[in-house]
């Protein structure tokens, strides 16, 4: 996505050959303008799968998922972080492991948000390892749901996240893929 690329370019920072910092409009800033045409250009992949609600992880997925709600017309659910299992049958959880920031996150949606038939899109900011996005996948089937698919604004292609979800069966859409960082720069697939 063009208009993606652009931004980053402009406005992204690479740490370490490793990290790309996009606070300015993802992660801490918002740019609404920006997160309406993401919105629009996942529901526009999606036009044709009969979503019937939106599924993200506090907190960075939360302002691009609720513009694909806004698009798709449907409601947005995002995940709750706690830092350990606190026993509740009223929600799914799971644990989440995350590799970038070295901890794990037990995440929870209330049982009567996701109800068995319902056909749930998937949303998150950045995909590298795949732990955020594969716990989305198991709370939509602890729910009896279907995994619609899998929207990804930033997709590091070059980390096993990709390749480990679409191995397990499930459609991956990102809308801009990160083969390596050298110098500084960004280089797309
Ligand atoms: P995963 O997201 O695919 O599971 O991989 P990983 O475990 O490596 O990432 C964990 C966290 O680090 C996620 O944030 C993810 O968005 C973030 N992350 C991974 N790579 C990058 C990167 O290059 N740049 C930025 N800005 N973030 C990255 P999170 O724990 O879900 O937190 P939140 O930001 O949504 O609150």
């Amino acid at each position: 996505m063009q208009v993606l690329k652009d931004k980053i370019e402009a406005e992204g920072v690479v740490i370490q050959n490793s990290l790309l910092k996009v606070d300015s409009f993802l992660n801490h800033q918002l740019d609404p303008e920006l997160m309406v045409k993401l919105g629009e250009e996942f529901a526009h992949r999606f036009k044709d799968n009969k979503v019937t609600k939106v599924l993200t992880i506090e907190s960075s997925g939360i302002a691009v998922a609720i513009m694909v709600g806004l698009a798709l017309k449907v409601p947005v659910v995002f995940e709750r972080k706690k830092k350990s299992a606190v026993c509740n049958d009223d929600v799914y959880s799971t644990t989440v492991y995350s590799f970038t920031k070295n901890e794990s996150n037990y995440v929870t949606v209330a049982k009567e948000l996701l109800t068995a038939g319902e056909n749930v899109m998937i949303i998150d900011d950045f995909l590298a390892n795949g732990e955020a996005a594969l716990g989305l996948t198991h709370i939509v089937e602890q729910a009896g749901a279907h995994v619609a698919g899998i929207g990804i604004v930033i997709e590091k292609s070059f980390q096993p996240g990709a390749e480990k979800l679409q191995k397990a069966g499930y459609r991956v859409e990102s809308l801009v893929r990160i083969k390596s960082f050298s110098n500084g720069q960004v280089n797309y697939v």
